[in-house]
């Protein structure tokens, strides 16, 4: 995201975080679908896991679970208040081995080994996802995993008014006015998904794609080399 979309993007979050905690945390059938990514991860207990776009740490729940006490799950994201509240979390259930990193997802770097990355709802909202999500692959260690979680409009023909009503929720949900687009934002976000899953499928040894919600909900895992 360029300098200014991302401090577009960071107010929005910040603005909003409170309420996207809420739906983050309590949309039917979502924390399935986390479920569902992060098993692509192939997690073992002791693994370390960074999160792209962590958010308000829903995925937390899932991605503890499977690294158990004695892993790591690392939270990275650029938004202070979406973080402050992922950070609530932490506390509240007295997690010590989930950290939180506020940092550009474009340009973070570990410091130590990763298994695998999750990135959720997030490489949509990347300025150059290709770019990145290869950014990423470059430090994820070799048989490590990623997964990418996102919604797009679905080319199901009985999705018509499903992607209507996605439609409508990309214009609620995209930081910023629609007229700083060129192109519709829906279409945007759609092309950016495509980049990100290229690059993983350009990098991994191994994919899997899944859709879901009559194809509104797209799940990518893959395997690297
Ligand atoms: C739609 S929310 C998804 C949050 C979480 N992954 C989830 O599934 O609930 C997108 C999140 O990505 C973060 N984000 C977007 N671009 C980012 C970037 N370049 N670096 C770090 N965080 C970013 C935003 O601050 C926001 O918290």
């Amino acid at each position: 995201m360029s300098r200014s979309g991302t401090s577009t993007a960071q107010r929005f979050y910040g603005r909003w975080a409170r309420l996207y905690d809420l739906l983050a945390s309590t949309t039917p059938g979502l924390s399935s679908l986390r479920e569902r990514a992060v098993s692509e991860l192939a997690l073992s207990p002791g693994d370390t896991v960074v999160e792209m776009g962590c958010g308000t740490g829903a995925n937390f729940p899932h991605l503890r679970r499977r690294v158990g006490s004695e892993g790591r799950v690392v939270g990275v994201d650029f938004t202070r208040g979406m973080l402050e509240r992922a950070r609530d979390r932490v506390t509240r259930e007295g997690w010590e081995n989930v950290h939180l990193v506020q940092a550009d997802a474009a340009t973070f770097e570990p410091r130590e080994e990763v298994d695998a990355v999750l990135a959720t709802f997030v490489v949509g909202m990347l300025d150059d996802p290709y770019t990145t999500v290869g950014h990423w692959t470059n430090w994820v260690r070799p048989g490590g995993h990623l997964a990418l979680l996102d919604a797009g409009q679905s080319a199901n023909p009985y999705s018509w008014p499903l992607n209507q009503a996605f439609r409508g929720l990309v214009v609620a949900s995209t930081p910023g006015s629609v007229l700083d687009f060129e192109r519709p934002p829906w279409n945007v976000l759609d092309e950016r998904i495509s980049e990100a899953r290229r690059a993983l499928s350009e990098r991994a040894v191994e994919t899997r794609d899944s859709e879901h919600v009559m194809g509104i909900v797209r799940i990518a895992g893959g395997r690297l080399a």
